[in-house]
């Protein structure tokens, strides 16, 4: 199937770069590690590159990519920054890139249609993961990279989650370890208005409402899209989806178990105490941050175990709520996605 190939030590490293830019140049698709999750890249600017990505994530072209930008000077490449945001942006871009913030530009004519799903808005973000840029710094070409898992399924945030999700459809895997964030880029849209300018969270992720509050007024955009006739394709009720049926409760105490049912539980914190779940309910408890409960733990450890719950083949995940703060904005948001059956 697909040959992983590890980065621990510097001869390992180079020649898995090596071999990732050479199948990239020949508009082959490749995953590689991110800070956030892995991603299936291709050449942004080779459209049968592209479609490679489409064809083996089984992607419908609706749904457009983000496109990874070696530095800050390839920005010019691929958008326009409309002179009213001009100073909101460059301040976004001054603290958070590289990192986990995907931003909505308007695109410049070389980037393919495909890549946009024909929309004017071109989504970017530069990867601080080591090994990602010093991929994106050989080719010095930009990357489309969407997260490297089959279309609607539980994004990848290890080198064999990949394996599982597209092994034998890609020609290389390059194991960059578990990633640092574990859950997607947040992706913001910054229009003008006065007295402050206007950011539209997109899709919440690492970068936090907390934190964005500070460069504009924040809009989060509760819109949720069934059809791909949206301002934010891809943003599906239907999304992160184990093959288990998953249930969100809306309260830990809100469960009665059915006879005869298996049921396996995401948990936040672990917590049996009175009025909470009864742990021995459930075939099997998985925690995500064990011990102190902080959310950028949780986050980590969040795709692995949605992941590891559906590998048990119980008839429910039953996912425990948790606070709608910070990272569990966006922990909360793929909860209720993943709760939604695909059509
Ligand atoms: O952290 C991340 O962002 C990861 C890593 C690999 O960088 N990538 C990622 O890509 O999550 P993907 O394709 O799984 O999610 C990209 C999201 C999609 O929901 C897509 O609809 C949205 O970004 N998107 C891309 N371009 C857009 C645009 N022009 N307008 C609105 N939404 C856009
Ligand atoms: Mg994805």
């Amino acid at each position: 199937s697909t040959p992983i190939l590890p980065t621990d030590q510097p001869p390992l490293l180079h020649h898995a770069v090596e071999e990732a830019v050479r199948l990239l140049q020949a508009g082959d698709v490749v995953a590689l590690p991110t800070e956030t999750v892995y991603g299936l890249a291709a050449d942004a600017l080779n459209p049968q590159a592209v479609a490679k990505i489409f064809e083996v994530k089984e992607r419908p072209t609706f749904d457009p990519l983000i496109v990874h930008l070696a530095d800050i000077k390839m920005l010019d490449l691929v958008a326009d920054i409309p002179e009213e945001v001009k100073k909101t942006v460059a301040r976004l871009i001054e603290r958070y890139w590289p990192g986990p913030l995907t931003l909505l530009l308007p695109k410049k004519p070389c980037v393919p249609d495909l890549v946009t799903a024909g929309l004017p808005t071109v989504a970017v973000r530069i990867s601080s993961h080591p090994i990602f840029k010093r991929v994106a710094t050989a080719l010095n070409r930009p990357i489309a990279a969407p997260s490297a898992n089959r279309f609607g399924a539980i994004s990848p945030t290890s080198a064999s989650a990949v394996l599982a999700e597209l092994g034998g459809r890609i020609p290389l895997i390059v194991d960059g370890g578990a990633c640092l964030h574990g859950l997607e880029s947040t992706i913001i849209k910054v229009t003008p208005a006065t007295p402050k300018n206007l950011i539209t969270i997109v899709r919440p992720g690492p970068v936090t409402p907390e934190d964005l509050k500070l460069y504009g007024r924040l809009e989060r955009m509760t819109r949720t899209v069934v059809d791909g006739a949206s301002e934010a394709p891809g943003q599906l009720a239907s999304h992160y989806a184990p093959r288990t049926p998953l249930r969100l409760l809306s309260k830990p105490s809100d469960f009665t178990p059915e006879e005869g049912k298996r049921y396996a539980l995401m948990s936040y914190r672990g917590e049996e105490k009175d009025g909470y779940l009864d742990l021995a309910d459930f075939e099997q408890v998985m925690i995500l941050s064990p011990g102190n409960g902080k959310l950028p733990e949780a986050a980590v450890r969040f795709f692995y175990v949605l992941r590891e719950l559906d590998k048990l083949g119980v008839d429910e995940i039953i996912a425990e709520p948790m606070l709608e703060h910070g990272m569990g904005v966006a922990m909360m948001d793929k909860l209720r996605r993943a709760s939604v059956r695909p059509a």
